[in-house]
């Protein structure tokens, strides 16, 4: 059934029969969803069923079901299979979607490592295979850890399920000691089809695509299970290593293959651009006929010594990206468009669709991102309208067929109360050069606001923490048990001492067991790396990265807050210190002048910070380097390595790289023709370096 009626207008009699519904379809959702690893719905859509069935409740309290979704907490925390920590992490790749794209990423590898035009650069160009990746272990020749990704850092240990696959040997003949083999775990076309048609058969949950089948047969619990699914495995990358396995990525796929690993036949090495473009065609025609899924071409350089000093930017290695092929799209009916309100409030249209399938994915929902493209699409509730989906990323509206448009259809008008909690909407920006983002400016008082953040709070990329996922938050949160961070932290002594509130491990879905496990994983997240609670506390703009930045510049909360505060008082020189930050922009010093200037943000931190205790950084991979810690600027023209390159390995290295001298600076590295950054450092009694004394001290 729609869901359309505003809460408020609801009959008690519709209200009713609509809580049924409700309950059905989430009930529904979640056998899918946590059963058969085959959702239908996006979790945006989920959490707006549950959302809707909790408004209806909160106005007819007297027609709570017993079997009201509310009360239930979704699945118990997943106890599967253990954690294992990556011994190297597993990268995700940046995407390019055009041929401009491609060169602008082989200009960019060129600029970095500063090559001239007489040195050929070689790029492997190979199919992009729409699996799941895993990370096998081999020690001595044998094969002792199967893991799945995971969020790049920790995967699970699927290794009795991984020694199924038939293109997975058990043991190796002169390997490497330590060889930790990467690649994809993925089901053929025919396989796929052959295997739903016995689900059928059976009676069984269908699986949406090979991708999600693949998903499903790798984390059984029965390896029994797994073994009766044709699963395949390409090896194209690896982990840790006790010896090189050659010079080059291609020279390295080849001894792969030589150690009896299947690796793609589609693999080229491509000297030019117009080589690469000309390979990444080649796979694109082949695309109907290969036998299994893929969603573009991969390119890596080739030279492993190249790669090294490319490095990585977050999470997605500088050497290497994906060509994606170009999206799919089909045409149904925009049904009508909703607002969703997002952790920082911005109003975000989504149009509901009628369900489509577009590239193998049953799409119903769409995003229109903001007004301004609603109006730039002139989108009307009711219009035929065409979708796109490409790879990964919710599906978009690229176009309305206006001649199909069903008369009276009126223009979207867009609110100016947030849907959620009535306050104002807002607008940023001046008055000719508005933002095009509107937000609620409800803050912590827009229940939604604070579920969002609450949930990237606790998201795997922040607190991550085990078996308090979004379901959990949002019940939590919706029977008051949790409504900021710090309330986590308190759960477990609340849940005990307070006799008003029925305990966790009465509640459906939570055991004593899980209730016992969940607290223990809260209790492991008091001490935390800083840089992870940072990014958690979900300041605008202060993404991953930057929380890194930040975390390694103040070395601790109160210090980022003490500086922030004194920005907002009008200290320049604070302000100055935070912009030498290589990385921080303006956009950031306002992002967090404006989160710290609020006092419910600095009550909710002050809460917080008295339960945790943040260590300093996630990893300290670089605590033995000498200029860990070290603030150090650059100048002048390097010799040895482009200014990028030479900031990029000095960060790497833990230390923080500054754009201007100051008193605070270590040391100023001086290439050739420096001029007044020298000049100040010498004033200010700065170490001074030239670019090989640097080389040496950073140990390259
Ligand atoms: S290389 C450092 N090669 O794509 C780069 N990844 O979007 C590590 N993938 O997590 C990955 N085919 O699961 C690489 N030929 C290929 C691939 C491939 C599929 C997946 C992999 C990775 C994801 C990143």
């Amino acid at each position: 059934m729609s869901h359309d009626t505003p809460v408020a207008e609801l009959t008690k009699t519709e209200a009713r029969k609509e809580l049924k519904a409700l309950a059905d379809e989430i009930a529904r959702h979640d056998a899918l969803y946590h059963g058969e690893d085959a959702p239908e719905i996006s979790d945006a859509d989920y959490d707006a069923l549950r959302q809707r069935n909790a408004a209806i409740e909160a106005r007819f309290p007297d027609l709570k079901r017993a079997d009201s979704p509310s009360e239930k907490i979704g699945a118990a925390p997943s106890t599967q299979f253990s954690a294992v920590r990556h011994a190297k992490p597993m990268l995700s790749l940046g995407n390019v979607f055009s041929e401009t794209e491609a060169r602008e990423f082989r200009e960019r590898v060129i600029r970095f490592l500063g090559l001239s035009d007489d040195e050929e650069l070689a790029i492997t160009a190979e199919p992009k295979i729409d699996g799941l990746s895993a990370s096998l272990r081999y020690e001595e020749g044998a094969l002792v850890l199967g893991a799945t990704r995971g969020d790049g850092r920790e995967g699970e240990d699927v290794t009795a399920n991984l020694k199924t696959i038939n293109d997975i040997p058990h043991t190796l003949m002169g390997a490497p000691d330590v060889l930790e083999v990467r690649g994809e775990v993925f089901l053929s076309h025919a396989d796929f089809g052959a295997m739903n048609a016995a689900r059928e058969e059976a009676g069984e949950e269908l699986y949406k695509n090979p991708r999600n089948a693949a998903a499903g047969s790798v984390r059984q619990k029965d390896a029994g299970v797994t073994a009766s699914r044709p699963l395949a495995f390409f090896a194209y990358a690896w982990g840790e290593l006790s010896e090189p396995l050659a010079d080059t990525q291609s020279g390295a796929v080849a001894r792969l293959k030589a150690l009896g690993f299947r690796t793609n036949p589609l693999m080229r090495r491509c000297v030019t651009l117009e080589e690469m473009l000309e390979t990444y065609a080649e796979i694109e025609g082949r695309r109907a006929d290969l036998g299994y899924d893929i969603d573009g071409v991969v390119y890596k350089v080739d030279r492993l010594d190249w790669q090294e000093r490319l490095g990585f930017v977050s999470r997605a290695p500088r050497w290497a990206t994906a060509h994606k092929f170009p999206a799919e799209q089909a045409t149904t009916i925009l049904e009508r468009i909703d607002i969703q309100v997002g952790r920082t409030g911005a109003l975000t249209p989504v149009a509901k669709l009628s369900p489509v399938t577009v590239g193998g994915v049953v799409v119903s929902n769409a995003t229109l991102h903001n007004a301004d493209e609603i109006e730039r699409l002139d989108v009307r509730e009711g219009d035929m309208v065409v979708v796109q989906r490409a790879g990964d990323v919710i599906p978009q509206v690229v176009r309305v067929l206006t001649e199909k448009r069903p008369k009276g259809a009126k223009p979207f008008e867009f609110p100016m109360t947030c849907p959620v909690c009535g306050s104002a909407v807002a607008q940023g920006g001046e008055e000719d050069d508005k933002d095009v983002v509107r937000r609620c400016t409800g803050g912590l008082v827009c229940s939604a606001q604070a579920v969002a953040r609450l949930k990237h709070f606790v998201s795997r990329r922040a607190m991550d923490i085990e078996g308090l996922g979004t379901k959990q938050i949002e019940a939590f949160f919706t029977d008051g048990l949790v409504k900021e961070p710090a309330d986590i932290f308190t759960l477990e002594k609340r849940d005990s001492a307070d006799s008003n509130l029925k305990p966790l491990r009465a509640r459906e879905g939570f055991g004593k067991k899980s209730v016992d496990n969940l607290f223990a994983a809260i209790e492991a997240r008091r001490t935390f790396p800083l840089n992870r609670l940072l990014f958690g506390l979900g300041v605008r703009h202060v993404g991953e990265t930057t929380s890194e930045l930040l975390a390694r510049h103040y070395g601790s909360m109160e210090a980022l807050r003490r500086a922030v505060e004194n920005i907002i008082a009008g200290d320049e020189a604070a302000r100055d210190d935070l912009l030498a930050i290589d990385g921080v922009g303006g956009t950031v010093v306002e992002a967090l002048t404006e989160f710290f200037a609020e006092a419910h943000n600095l009550e909710a931190l002050d809460r917080l910070m008295a339960e945790v205790s943040p260590e300093l950084l996630e990893a300290l991979p670089v605590a033995d380097s000498p200029v860990a810690g070290k603030t150090v600027v650059f100048t002048g023209k390097l010799e040895k390595m482009t200014r990028d390159e030479a900031k990029a390995r000095a960060a790497a290295l833990g230390a923080k790289v500054a754009g201007s001298v100051s008193s605070k600076t270590d040391y100023l590295v001086a290439g050739a023709d420096a001029g007044s950054k020298l000049k100040k450092a010498t004033e200010l009694g700065v170490a001074t370096l030239t670019e090989d004394e640097w080389l040496e001290m950073a140990g390259n």
